[in-house]
């Protein structure tokens, strides 16, 4: 387009060729999570904005300078979603959902960052977000990781690396966090300028500096590891225990501390080297304290999501055919008559055989025009129907992708026939 509208910068359409891509990984998604016996739950886009304010951390980079927030018509200050999580518990808490029961939520949709875009990083991206409340054990946190495993497995994702790190509970990382701003300021020359900015207000995020000047100086720096109590200790080893077990292999990284407050404990991501800068493709843990904090009792949560970009980008690199499907027919109609009649036909074929993909030619053409549509479309066979065939009956069939001999059938027998080139 010239100079028409454009979609806005760092969001972005998918196109056909694409969406078969995003369908099979919806699709597997859903149904492994379907198969361990997750519910679906599915929340507005727009939330107040207080909400993120007070769940997401009012330091973090997303609410310091990241949301899409505005006033509504009454004066209201909403946001976009930047994420699933702070909705999702608003959402249980407002209908009751955790009242003496555990849940296992998931959810799908549209989120919104005003990040830097750059390859796999958007203003607005996709998550599948999975959310459990009431169960305080490690075994529900191996149980999200084991899943995840699993979708890997289903989607042939294969070399994905789990890391896995403890944060331990808010008072063991705040008696931490002293300790590190201490460490850090005592080596204020070395930091660089984001780390300076965060030394007071985040400081655990600095750990996350992907700056090589400064890796040295993160190397030495004290370990919230070895801060853990027994407790926070306990829950990971058998963490740990259950994903030895069943075989899923992990790295310890001591360095991992999630871009949002409200973790504590397990956290983990799983990480592609194949995506460059922005590889991470699913990332969650452990939020104790979230639900408590937005006014309700305390109960235990853990949960993840999963950015679906990056995963359409890998799956099109490994299975680039995933997903696509062609059209299996294709109604050559020549001629008014025949025009009108052909979808008919095609209403009695896609009765006996809902499961044929078929297209009719509409818009008019001739033969010729007609036939490059046909083959365009992808379809194995065309059925061609004209003034000749309407007036007898029948139809003609020709194979598209094959030298199989063309037929001419009665109408009648159509059903049978396709049933025999499309067995399966
Ligand atoms: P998050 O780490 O902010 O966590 O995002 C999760 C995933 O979403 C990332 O690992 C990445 O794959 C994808 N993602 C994030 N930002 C972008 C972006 N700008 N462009 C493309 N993809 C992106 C959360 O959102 C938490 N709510 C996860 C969670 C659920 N924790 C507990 N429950």
């Amino acid at each position: 387009m010239a100079k028409g509208i454009q979609a806005i910068r760092g969001m972005h359409d998918v196109l056909p060729e694409r969406s078969p891509l995003w369908q099979f990984l919806e699709r597997h998604v859903a149904a492994v999570l379907a198969a361990y016996g997750y519910r679906e739950i599915r929340m507005p886009i727009l939330e107040m904005t207080e909400l993120f304010r007070r769940s997401i951390g009012e330091v973090t980079d997303i609410v310091e300078k990241e949301m899409y927030t505005f006033d509504d018509r009454n004066g209201d200050s909403l946001t976009l979603r930047p994420e699933g999580t702070a909705g999702c518990v608003r959402a249980a808490m407002e209908h009751g959902l955790l009242h003496n029961q555990v849940q296992r939520l998931w959810y799908r949709g549209p989120m919104f960052r005003h990040e830097r875009p750059q390859k796999g990083r958007y203003r607005q991206f996709h998550q599948i977000g999975v959310e459990t409340f009431g169960m305080p054990g490690p075994d529900i946190d191996a149980e999200l990781i084991l899943m995840t495993a699993r979708i890997w497995q289903v989607m042939g994702l294969p070399d994905l690396e789990l890391q896995l790190n403890s944060l331990g509970t808010p008072q063991e990382r705040a008696a931490y966090r002293d300790e590190l701003v201490a460490y850090l300021d005592a080596h204020h020359d070395q930091l660089d300028e984001d780390s300076r900015r965060r030394l007071h207000s985040n400081p655990l995020r600095i750990l996350d500096s992907k700056n090589p000047q400064m890796r040295d100086l993160l190397q030495a720096a004290p370990s919230l590891m070895s801060r853990l109590g027994e407790g926070s200790k306990g829950h990971l080893d058998r963490v740990r225990a259950i994903l030895d077990k069943a075989g899923v292999v992990y790295v310890m990284n001591p360095r991992l501390v999630r871009g949002l407050d409200y973790y504590s404990l397990t956290v983990f991501e799983w990480v592609s080297d194949r995506l460059g800068a922005q590889g991470t493709v699913c990332a969650g843990g452990r939020y104790d304290g979230l639900v408590e904090q937005l006014g309700g009792r305390s109960i235990p949560a853990v949960g993840f999501a999963m950015g679906l970009e990056r995963l359409v980008a890998l799956l099109e690199e490994s299975s680039p055919e995933a997903g696509a499907a062609a059209i299996d027919v294709y109604l050559v109609l020549l001629g008014d008559a025949a025009a009108q009649e052909g979808l008919i036909l095609a209403e009695e074929l896609r009765t006996a055989r809902p499961d044929l993909r078929i297209l009719s030619n509409c818009g008019g053409g001739g033969t010729k025009a007609q036939f490059k549509r046909a083959d365009r479309s992808g379809a194995r066979y065309a059925l061609v129907m004209g003034d000749d065939e309407l007036a007898h009956g029948t139809v003609a069939l020709k194979a598209l992708r094959s030298d199989e001999p063309q037929l001419k059938v009665g109408r009648d027998q159509l059903g049978e026939l396709l049933q025999a080139r499309f067995a399966n």
